[in-house]
């Protein structure tokens, strides 16, 4: 097996807040490999934006390592594109710049990164809405447009923290076959963080299941399901997992889930 492309090693996450410390997660280890898309499922509280902000160097692990293609994370990461459960848009700036948001600001190269974007907007059902502002643009319309903006500047790593959180179970599906599609199209490293077991099935090769507040690993489940997966017609395998993943929160006292 080649290195992992992500590595957490033994990683402890401690906030000192005014009233105490909040140790947010204990002892996590995963290795994660190039081009494996991983969910983290786990309640409210047990530490998954933190997780996924400490791979992106936004916040730092008090103990432990965390590598990205053997080099440890000190600091804000450039090369990931995350997406957040809030679509977070300049309503001055159309769509497309927008999306461009990055390439601007890092002075990238305009024409070929355009050309990115506009295939991820086709990609994402988006053509036609390149020149509208965001505040025209429905909230499932919104989170296609971080999803682009996200992987515009083509970074191996794709970090999602519970992007359809905000959004209605229709287009959380729909948006679920874009990512798969993109996915298996770009062939990034993705980390989804997801509060629904179902989701983490239909996307991850592999789901981590974490206990409730102080988050540890409590589980990490290959999920061996052809792709592409669809949720309109799930194989009895596919409730196997789902049914499995419920089983392990329901023995630790999280009963819902989804
Ligand atoms: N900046 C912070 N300062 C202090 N405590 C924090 C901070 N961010 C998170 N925490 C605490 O760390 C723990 C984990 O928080 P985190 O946001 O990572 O959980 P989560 O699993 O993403 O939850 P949710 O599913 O609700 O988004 C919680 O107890 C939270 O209160
Ligand atoms: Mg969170």
């Amino acid at each position: 097996m080649t290195d992992p492309f992500i590595r957490f090693q033994n990683v402890n996450k401690v906030y000192q807040t005014k009233s105490g410390t909040v140790q947010a997660c204990v002892d996590v280890s995963l290795d994660i490999q190039e081009c494996e898309f991983v969910a983290v499922v786990g309640p409210s509280g047990c530490g998954k934006t933190t997780l996924l902000k400490m791979v992106a160097g936004l916040t730092p692990y008090s103990s432990g390592s965390i590598t990205i293609d053997g080099k440890r994370v000190t600091e804000p990461q450039t090369e990931v594109g995350i997406v957040f459960q809030d679509a977070i848009m300049l309503d001055w700036r159309d769509v497309l710049s927008n999306v461009m948001l990055q390439i601007d600001i890092r002075r990238m190269d305009q024409a070929s990164h355009r050309a990115l974007a506009l295939e991820l907007l086709q990609k994402t059902g988006l053509t036609g809405f390149e020149h509208k502002r965001p505040y025209e643009l429905s909230g499932g319309m919104r989170q296609r447009v971080s999803i682009c903006r996200a992987l515009v500047h083509d970074p191996p790593l794709l970090l999602l923290d519970e992007p359809f959180g905000a959004l209605d179970a229709l287009t959380r599906e729909q948006i679920s076959m874009d990512i798969q599609h993109l996915w298996m199209d770009k062939r990034k490293t993705a980390l989804f963080i997801t509060h629904s077991i179902p989701e983490a099935v239909l996307l991850a090769d592999r789901v981590v299941v974490m206990s409730p507040h102080p988050g540890r690993i409590v589980e990490i489940i290959n999920i061996d399901l052809p792709r592409p997966r669809r949720l309109d017609r799930v194989p009895q395998v596919f409730n196997e997992y789902t049914g499995r993943i419920r089983d392990i929160f329901k023995a630790r006292g999280v009963l819902a889930m989804d």
